[in-house]
């Protein structure tokens, strides 16, 4: 029974009866509930164990509650949980600094007025809009940007689109890196980088002619974990200054340490004129976002992009001790070293294996293309695959927003060695029971 309080709105208190969570929800929820977490480990409330190899949603960089991480938030917690954009804390302070040092030398300003990886990306758009005078988007095939109205407008999938029927205009969709199906049937050592070249084309027959920035993934994650040839950057960055273009590296996923360096940039020396870090930024699952720039782009009016738990000072405390660990001696070597123990033994798994097409990956951020008998992608089969790995203790994901054909494999930093061995046996076990 419904009573009407005093201000005339409807009030269901006096009948007051919890509704089961799938009620409850206006989503559709996911049938295991995580009760704890430790390291590369979760547990569910019937008490069985997951390793984790998506990391939460890609962002717990150090895995489930790392105890150092979980004592400098604890400590913040003690002094100040929070502060207004408007003031300067410690942490946030100190963050902008460790970010303008350990970034492309290039990045000399950090802006951590959001808290969400679309936020950034939607913010370095502006600021590349503004900064240029210029309105479109550059974005590959099969990127995704994230889901506020913009970046889901620019999304480089149809599926992540299509529902929306007024969407953000000036988006140009362009064939990504993606050797293994590439688009212009060339491969690496002949292709003379096609996919650059032919930007403009698109720029000229398919843009409004005034194209502001490129945004791109180094390693596209959701998109298949594709890996760009070497040249490919390079390329791209000198077609971007050729043509006053911005180039906004998002490394959000691929980010502090995910591909056993520092930046994803890092592997193909290209320094970005602008990029975005969100996700592993606080080691922790805390909400925290980064948007780095060139000292060009500084000239900025603070009130054009800024979010009310931007520059969170709990998150900053997490992020702080996130990038001392990350900056450790030998802690990117271990990235390094795990994630080739679990390709080379993914990879080994090919010999037995027709469905696996391709494994590809650097450092932890690592992706297993399943194929038809045929050669085509997998499409539709891949989550089969993730069901056996899941009932085998193994969490992954599975590219395009679940509708692709790469599974995703994204454990924690922290992963050594034998936990990687561990990952690669029940992979196997998971093809064998699916097969
Ligand atoms: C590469 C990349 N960019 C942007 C985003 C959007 O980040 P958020 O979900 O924090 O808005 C994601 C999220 O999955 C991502 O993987």
């Amino acid at each position: 029974m419904t009573t009407t309080d005093l201000s005339g709105t409807v009030s269901a208190a006096a009948s007051r009866r919890l509704p089961a969570p799938q009620e409850a929800a206006q989503f559709q929820l996911g049938e295991v509930t995580l009760v704890a977490g430790e390291g590369i480990r979760a547990w569910d409330s019937e008490g069985r164990e997951y390793l984790d190899c998506v990391s939460g949603t890609f962002n717990l960089l150090l895995g489930h509650n790392h105890p150092e991480v979980m004592a400098a938030v604890r400590e913040q917690t003690e002094r100040l949980v929070f502060a207004s954009s408007s003031f300067q804390t410690e942490p946030t302070n100190r963050v902008m600094q460790e970010l303008a040092a350990i970034s492309p030398p290039n990045l000399t300003r950090v802006n951590l007025r959001s808290s969400s990886g679309s936020t950034a990306n939607e913010g370095a758009i502006k600021m590349a809009q503004l900064h240029t005078g210029r309105r479109d988007v550059i974005v590959p095939f099969r990127a995704h940007l994230g889901q506020s109205i913009a970046t889901a407008s620019l999304n480089g999938t149809t599926k992540m689109r299509a529902p929306f029927p007024y969407r953000y205009p000036g988006g140009l969709h362009v064939p990504g890196p993606y050797c293994f199906r590439c688009f212009y049937r060339q491969t690496p050592d002949t292709c003379g980088m096609l996919c650059v070249e032919r930007i403009e084309d698109f720029i000229r027959y398919a843009s409004s002619g005034s194209v502001a920035c490129v945004v791109i993934e180094p390693i596209s994650g959701a998109g298949g974990n594709i890996v760009p040839p070497a040249g490919y950057l390079p390329e791209l960055r000198r077609f971007c200054d050729e043509h006053e273009i911005v180039l906004v590296f998002d490394e959000i996923q691929t980010g502090l340490g995910r591909t056993g360096r520092m930046f994803a940039a890092d592997h193909f020396g290209v320094q970005p004129h602008m990029m975005t870090l969100a996700k592993g930024l606080t080691g922790s699952g805390l909400p925290m976002a980064a948007i780095l720039t060139e000292e060009r782009m500084a000239d900025w009016d603070r009130g054009l992009h800024g979010f009310t738990y931007g520059s969170h000072t709990l998150a900053a405390a997490a992020a702080l001790a996130t990038l001392e660990i990350v900056q450790r001696p030998g802690f990117l070597e271990n990235v390094r070293a795990s994630g080739d123990t679990l390709l080379g033994r993914l990879r080994d798994l090919q010999t037995d294996h027709p469905v696996i097409g391709d494994v590809r990956g650097v450092g932890l951020m690592l992706g297993v293309e399943l194929v038809e008998p045929d050669g085509g992608a997998a499409v539709g089969r891949a989550g089969a695959y993730q069901r056996a790995l899941q009932d085998r203790g193994v969490l992954t994901r599975v590219s395009e927003h679940g509708a692709g054909s790469t599974i995703e494999l994204r454990p924690p930093l922290v992963l050594t060695p034998a936990e990687a061995h561990l990952i690669a046996d029940r992979f196997a076990e998971a093809l064998d029971a699916v097969e």
